[in-house]
């Protein structure tokens, strides 16, 4: 059995053995015979702002594909949507700098294919992780983990990325939230060691799904973004200019939207329609949803 070790330290040369162990193990598509990760440049951080705002910084100055910036702790990690994410020691805070060359309209793919590569190789760690619209890793219907994908543009298409992900190790979780020793815990045979061992995994991947997905386009990811996906199927009410609707989520659009079926008991009747990321809160019960 592995023995897990203090999260309160973090050992770069651990973590670039660990990144090529698992490289193997994080093989998400038989077609992508390995991944030819990018030369990864590593910044190791006691506390930060937030990685993200770091890695942009080091982008000011010129940085390659690759680059990554790992933090120990964050004093204004940023979440979905202008929120703050939590980043006490014991959690990962980890971002990537990406140079993707795809529409605007399609930057939410990015989050997509990270959110489902990072979620693949967790389970291929067996973590049974899921994934809730559009950025949530999930673990028995709550937060494992967050993604937050900034993007900058030039005529009209996305050039520049920074993925950041924030995954509870040990740290302390709110009450939606879990962290990954509680799962661990469970297992008769836990797998992920160390702090260091889930950054590797972290970091490969994202980078799997990203180049499954240069490689074989937003088609490949989809389905199997969606069969990790926990709403599929579920009914939710919508509230729209104080009016109740039923309805039932049906996917997601290739620009990341969630598609939903107004009226969802009456096929006859019923409308698909797709609601932008940030329009809907599907919540953690399922059940109390705004547009
Ligand atoms: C979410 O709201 O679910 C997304 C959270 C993303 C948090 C991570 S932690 C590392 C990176 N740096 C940040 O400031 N945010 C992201």
């Amino acid at each position: 059995m592995i023995q897990l070790t203090s999260p309160l330290r973090f050992d770069l040369n651990q973590l670039i053995i660990a990144l090529s162990e698992c490289r193997d193990q994080i093989r998400l598509d038989p077609e992508l015979a390995q991944i030819n990760e990018p030369p990864f440049k590593i910044h190791l951080f006691e506390t930060v702002d937030s990685t993200n705002r770091v890695l942009w910084d080091l982008a000011d100055q010129g940085i390659a594909e690759g680059t990554v910036a790992i933090a120990l702790q964050q004093q204004s990690g940023r979440g979905q949507w202008g929120r703050q994410w939590q980043s006490p020691l014991g959690g990962l805070y980890l971002s990537v700098a990406l140079t993707p060359n795809l529409l605007v309209e399609n930057s939410a793919q990015l989050t997509l294919c990270s959110a489902w590569g990072i979620a693949a190789a967790l389970r291929n760690y067996g973590i049974p992780v899921e994934l809730k619209w559009l950025n949530d890793l999930v673990v028995e219907k709550s937060k494992l983990g967050g993604i937050l994908t900034e993007t900058r543009m030039q005529s009209g298409r996305v050039t520049q990325a920074v993925v950041g992900v924030g995954i509870n190790w040990q740290n302390p979780v709110p009450p939606t939230g879990i962290n990954l020793q509680e799962i661990l815990k469970q297992q008769p045979n836990p797998q992920i060691a160390s702090l260091e061992m889930l950054a590797a995994i972290a970091l490969q991947g994202i980078i799997a799904g990203y180049q499954l997905y240069q490689q074989r386009g937003i088609e490949v990811i989809l389905p199997r973004y969606q069969a990790l996906l926990t709403s599929i199927g579920h009914r939710v009410t919508l509230h729209h200019s104080g009016a109740e609707q039923p309805a039932r989520v049906t996917g997601i659009s290739a620009t990341g939207d969630l598609q939903v079926c107004l009226n969802g008991e009456n096929p006859v009747l019923s409308t698909e329609i797709s609601l932008e990321p940030g329009t809907i809160s599907l919540g953690y019960d399922h059940s109390s949803n705004r547009t």
